[in-house]
C-alpha cells in the first residue's frame, strides 16, 4: 500500500488517478454501477469519499472497472495547465468508451468543473454532467436530468457547505490512514493560485462532527487521521451548546484527546497563520505528528509580495526558528515555485538558500504554470522562458535530493516508533511505515509478530534519499 504511506501530502503525482476498490457487499442489490478516478490534492480524494457516499445512498455501487460502470466520474484538478491536459486526455478515452457503449453518463467533478463550468458539456461536448466541489449533494437530481438528456450542471458555490453530515466512504483504504476535511475554500488568493476560484470562500466544519468521524475511524481500526484544509491554521468554529471557540489548535487537540494510540497530522499550514499556540499543542501530545508541511514558495521577498503571500523571507526563517525551538525533532516539508513572474536569479539563489536554512526534509516543487482568472494572470507577465524555468526547477529538485538524504543520514542510529502501514514495495519479507516526521522506514519483519496497524520501536541502520532503512529493537517495542 505504498500509495496510500503518502496519505496527507498534497500534490503527489503518483496518487493520481487512483481508482476504487469494489465495495464488498453483494453487487446484485445495487441498482448501477459507478467508476470514479481522482486527480489533485487530498481534498478532492476526500471529497471522491463523500461523493461516493452520496451515491450508494442512491443505490449506486463501486466498480474499479470503468468499462463495467454505468457512471463514470472524474474528479479533477485545475491547478496547473499539465493537471488539466491529464483529465482532458483521460475524458477523451472515456468519450470513446460511451461511443461503445451508449447509455452510459460521464460526469466532471472538482475543480475543473467549476472553472470550466458548462464549457465542457456544451462546446467540447465531453461530458454529460458537470458539478462543482460545493454541489454533490444535487448529483442524485442530475443523473436523472442527464438521463433524459437534458444537460446537467452544478457549479454553485456555497458559503456553508462542508457536507459535515455526510459519512465519507473509504475508497482504496488500507484500514489505516484517512483523511478528515476540516475546512474547505480558501480566502488568501496567493496570486498565482486558482484554488480560491475554484474552491469558494473558506468555512470551517462543526468540531462536533469532525471529533465523532475520527473516533467512528479509530473505533474501526484506523491509526492514523490527517485533518485537511488549504488553510488548516484558520479553523475557526463556535461550538454554541457549550459556548467555546474552537482554534485549530483547540481541534487538534480534541482529535488527539480520542486515543494516544491515534496519531494525527494535518495539511496544509500557511506560514502567515500558524501560531505559538499550534506548536504547544504539537509538543504537548506523543499523538500529534511531529511534522509540518509550510510551504514557502519562494525565499525571495519581493517575489513573495508578488505572490501575495503576505510574509517576507525573514518572517518564514522565524517560523522555521520557533518550529524548532518548540518542537526540536519536527519534520518540516514545503512547496515550492520555480519561474514565478520576473523572478531573477537573485530571487532563485533566495529560494536555494531558504531551502537550506530550512533543512526541508522533502519538497513538492512546480514550474510556475499561469492560470487564467487568476491575479498574477491578470496583472503579471509570465516572462520566464520555459527553458529557464526548467533549469531552476531542476537546480531546486538536485538541492533538495541533497538535503533529504542529509537529513535522513542525521537519523542513522536513531530509534522510531513506527506505524506499520503494509509490506514495502520491493519485499513482503520487509514491513513499509512512516515515523512521526512523515519519513518512510523499511525493514526486515524479522520473526516477530507485527502485523500491519501496529506500532514499533525502528532502529535506522541506513538510508537513501527517499527512505530510512530500519531494524526492530524488540526489548522497546509496545
Ligand atoms: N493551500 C496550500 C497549497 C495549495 S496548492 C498552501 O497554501 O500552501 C499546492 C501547491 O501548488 C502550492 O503550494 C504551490 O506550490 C503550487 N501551485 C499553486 N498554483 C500554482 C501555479 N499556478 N503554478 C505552479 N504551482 C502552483
Ligand atoms: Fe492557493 Fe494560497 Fe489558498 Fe494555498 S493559501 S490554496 S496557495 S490561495
Ligand atoms: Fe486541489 Fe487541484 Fe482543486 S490542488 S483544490 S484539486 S485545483
Amino acid at each position: 500500500m505504498e500509495m496510500l504511506a503518502i496519505a496527507g501530502k498534497e500534490h503527489d503525482e503518483s496518487r493520481q488517478g487512483e481508482t476504487l476498490k469494489p465495495f464488498e457487499n453483494d453487487p446484485n442489490q445495487y441498482r448501477k454501477r459507478f467508476y470514479i478516478e481522482s486527480y489533485g490534492c487530498a481534498m478532492n480524494f476526500a471529497d471522491s469519499e463523500v461523493v461516493a457516499s452520496i451515491l450508494n445512498h442512491e443505490g449506486f455501487g463501486a466498480t474499479r472497472l470503468a468499462e463495467e460502470a454505468d457512471l463514470i466520474l472524474v474528479n479533477t484538478c485545475s491547478i496547473r495547465e499539465k493537471a488539466e491536459q491529464t483529465v482532458r486526455k483521460r475524458l477523451h478515452e472515456f468519450r470513446k468508451l460511451k461511443e461503445k457503449r451508449k447509455g452510459i453518463l460521464i460526469g466532471v467533478l472538482g475543480c475543473m468543473a467549476e472553472r470550466l463550468k458548462s464549457q465542457l458539456l456544451e462546446e467540447e461536448k465531453l461530458v454529460d454532467i458537470v458539478v462543482g466541489p460545493d454541489a454533490y449533494r444535487s448529483l442524485p437530481s442530475l443523473i436523472s436530468e442527464a438521463e433524459t438528456g437534458q444537460k446537467a450542471v452544478n457549479v454553485l458555490l456555497s458559503r456553508e457547505e462542508t457536507y459535515a453530515d455526510i459519512s465519507p466512504i473509504r475508497i482504496d483504504s488500507n484500514g489505516i490512514n484517512a483523511f478528515v476535511s476540516i475546512m474547505r475554500g480558501c480566502n488568501n488568493m496567493c496570486s498565482f493560485c486558482v484554488v480560491p476560484f475554484t474552491r469558494g470562500r473558506e468555512r470551517s466544519r462543526d468540531a462536533v462532527s469532525i471529533v465523532a468521524e475520527s473516533q467512528d475511524l479509530f473505533n474501526k481500526g484506523y491509526k492514523e487521521i490527517t485533518l485537511l484544509g488549504q488553510n488548516v491554521d484558520s479553523y475557526y468554529w463556535i461550538d454554541e451548546a457549550k459556548d467555546e471557540t474552537i482554534t485549530f489548535a483547540r481541534l487538534l487537540e480534541k482529535v488527539a484527546l480520542i486515543s494516544p494510540d491515534l496519531r494525527v497530522r494535518f495539511s496544509t499550514s500557511h506560514p502567515k497563520d500558524i501560531t505559538d499556540e499550534v506548536l504547544y499543542t504539537i509538543a504537548k501530545y506523543e499523538n500529534i505528528c511531529n511534522y509540518i508541511h509550510l510551504p514557502v514558495q519562494s525565499g525571495s521577498t519581493r517575489m513573495l509580495q508578488l505572490m501575495n503571500r503576505t510574509y517576507t523571507r525573514e518572517w518564514y526563517k522565524a517560523k522555521v526558528d520557533r518550529i524548532r525551538e518548540i518542537i526540536p525533532d519536527c519534520g518540516i516539508s514545503s512547496d515550492i515555485i520555480a519561474g514565478f513572474c520576473t523572478e531573477t536569479e537573485k530571487d532563485h539563489q533566495d529560494t536555494l538558500s531558504i531551502m537550506e536554512y530550512g533543512r526541508f526534509d522533502m519538497s513538492y516543487m512546480y514550474f510556475y504554470s499561469e492560470r487564467p482568472g487568476t491575479l498574477a494572470a491578470r496583472r503579471y507577465t509570465d516572462d520566464i522562458p520555459e527553458t529557464v524555468k526548467k533549469r531552476r526547477l531542476q537546480e531546486i529538485v538536485d538541492l533538495q535530493g541533497i538535503l533529504s538524504h542529509q537529513s535522513n543520514q542525521l537519523d542513522l542510529g536513531k530509534t522510531f516508533k513506527v506505524l506499520i502501514e503494509g509490506n514495502s514495495k520491493k519485499s513482503d519479507a520487509q514491513w513499509y511505515g512512516r515515523n512521526s516526521q512523515n519519513k518512510v522506514i523499511v525493514f526486515p519483519k524479522g520473526n516477530h509478530p507485527y502485523k500491519p496497524a501496529d506500532y514499533v520501536m525502528v532502529k535506522v541502520v541506513d538510508c537513501t534519499k527517499a527512505t530510512l532503512v530500519g531494524e526492530i529493537v524488540d526489548n522497546l517495542a509496545i
